[in-house]
């Protein structure tokens, strides 16, 4: 099939590159780093232990094959290896294998890999060309677009890490097949919040296919993963012109992620985020910023993509503290993004996000609450 195409706009200085989704793209990995890099000699496979065995090394080998190197490097899966110890294993390896400036990074797997592999590539030879081949939902429709990649450190998330834009993205579509159900569900979390911030009719789409991308079914999949990149490419390619524009993907994140915080990782990122659009779905509506049923239609949405649909009690001065800790502050008081209504982010003067002054984001929420 001809694979549907997003161009991203990287800004910066940097290279746009377009994101290719196709059922059965995967196969045809040799051909893609052929048109998008042809300069690289050599591609190392970068996925984790459970990706590796599913897509990993039928990739490694195609490329081998093509006399494209195709070596397969293996991290353990889980966010506990997104981590500089991993980053200097893979290196080391480059170096032992002989990998030089003329090398490039094929990353498959989820976000972990993505991440962790993008930074590997942003910084090997002080940078070498990365294509991203996600293969869990929330890489598809949210990490492997907009260029971050990093790992953690023990303070936190994401702590160190570079822009290094791919050379392409392949999506296929397919590979959901083997993703747990649960991870599906999370994926739509995503899916979800780019409906709530900016398309309405997106959002009862993806309530209409949700059973179906909950079964993988591919044309289900492929339909959701590519209205969503449209609109995180979109948002990441009008960046640099809107002011700060970027900011709205943190809808539901403000609270979301203060919440997986709280739980010790222990709460799943999608289903931390569903909670999160619920409480700042029911803050936008209590300041009447958002009109009056935000928060319900956004629960409807949740319980189709079996994600949490009603809000659990809080603590509300633990997440104050946690999200005064976070990035998502301004002069030391909490940033939340409201909507307007479903499809829609309310803006405050030139600002994308609601700062909300002294102890009002804590009363607040304590009201809510209660
Ligand atoms: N760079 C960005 O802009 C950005 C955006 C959002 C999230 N992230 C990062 O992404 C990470 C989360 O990504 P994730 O949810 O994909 O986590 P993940 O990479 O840990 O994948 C989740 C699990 O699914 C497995 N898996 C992945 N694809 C599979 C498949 N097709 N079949 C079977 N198993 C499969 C993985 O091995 C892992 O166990 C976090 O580290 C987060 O910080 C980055
Ligand atoms: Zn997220």
């Amino acid at each position: 099939m001809t694979p549907l195409e997003v161009l991203v706009r990287a800004g910066g200085g940097l290279h746009d590159y377009p994101v290719r989704v196709a059922i059965g793209i995967r196969r045809d990995v040799v051909g893609q780093v052929r048109e998008v890099a042809a300069g690289v000699r050599r591609w190392a496979v970068v996925s984790d232990d459970n990706v590796a065995p599913l897509y990993g090394a039928d990739v490694a080998e195609s490329l081998a094959a093509a006399g494209l190197g195709g070596d397969l490097l293996t991290v353990p899966a889980g966010e506990m290896y997104k981590s500089r110890e991993q980053w200097s294993a893979l290196t080391d390896a480059l170096l032992d294998a002989g990998y030089g400036r003329d090398g490039g990074i094929v990353a498959v797997g989820g976000g972990v890999v993505g991440d962790l592999a993008g930074f590997v590539a942003a910084t090997f030879m002080r940078g070498v060309p990365v294509v991203q081949m996600p293969t869990s939902l929330l890489a598809m429709i949210d990490a492997s677009v907009g260029g971050k990649t990093g790992v953690d450190t023990p303070r936190g998330k994401n702590l160190v890490g570079a822009f290094h834009p791919p050379r392409v993205v392949l999506v296929d579509p397919e590979t959901i097949a083997t993703l747990p159900r649960a991870e599906r569900s999370n994926g739509l979390a995503e899916a979800l919040k780019h409906a709530a911030i900016l398309d309405e009719a997106y959002g009862e789409r993806i309530v209409a296919a949700a059973a179906d991308v909950l079964d993988a079914d591919p044309d289900a999949v492929l339909g959701v993963v590519h209205r969503s990149i449209q609109i995180k490419a979109d948002v990441v390619s009008r960046d640099e012109r809107e002011g700060g524009l970027r900011e709205i993907l943190n809808f539901g994140h403000t609270v979301g992620h203060a919440l997986e915080q709280a739980s010790g990782y222990e709460l799943a990122h999608g289903r931390a985020i569903a909670l999160g659009m619920l409480w700042e779905a029911a803050l936008g509506e209590s300041l009447g910023v958002s009109g009056a049923g935000v928060e319900a239609r956004l629960g409807g949405w949740l319980r189709a993509a079996e994600l949490p649909s009603e809000r659990i009690d809080i603590d509300a001065g633990e997440i104050d503290d946690l999200v005064r800790l976070d990035k998502k502050v301004r002069d030391g008081s909490p940033r939340v993004v409201l909507l307007a209504r479903v499809g829609e982010v309310a803006r405050e003067g030139d600002a994308w996000s609601h700062t909300l002054a002294g102890d009002e984001f804590r009363l607040r929420l304590e009201r809510l609450a209660g």
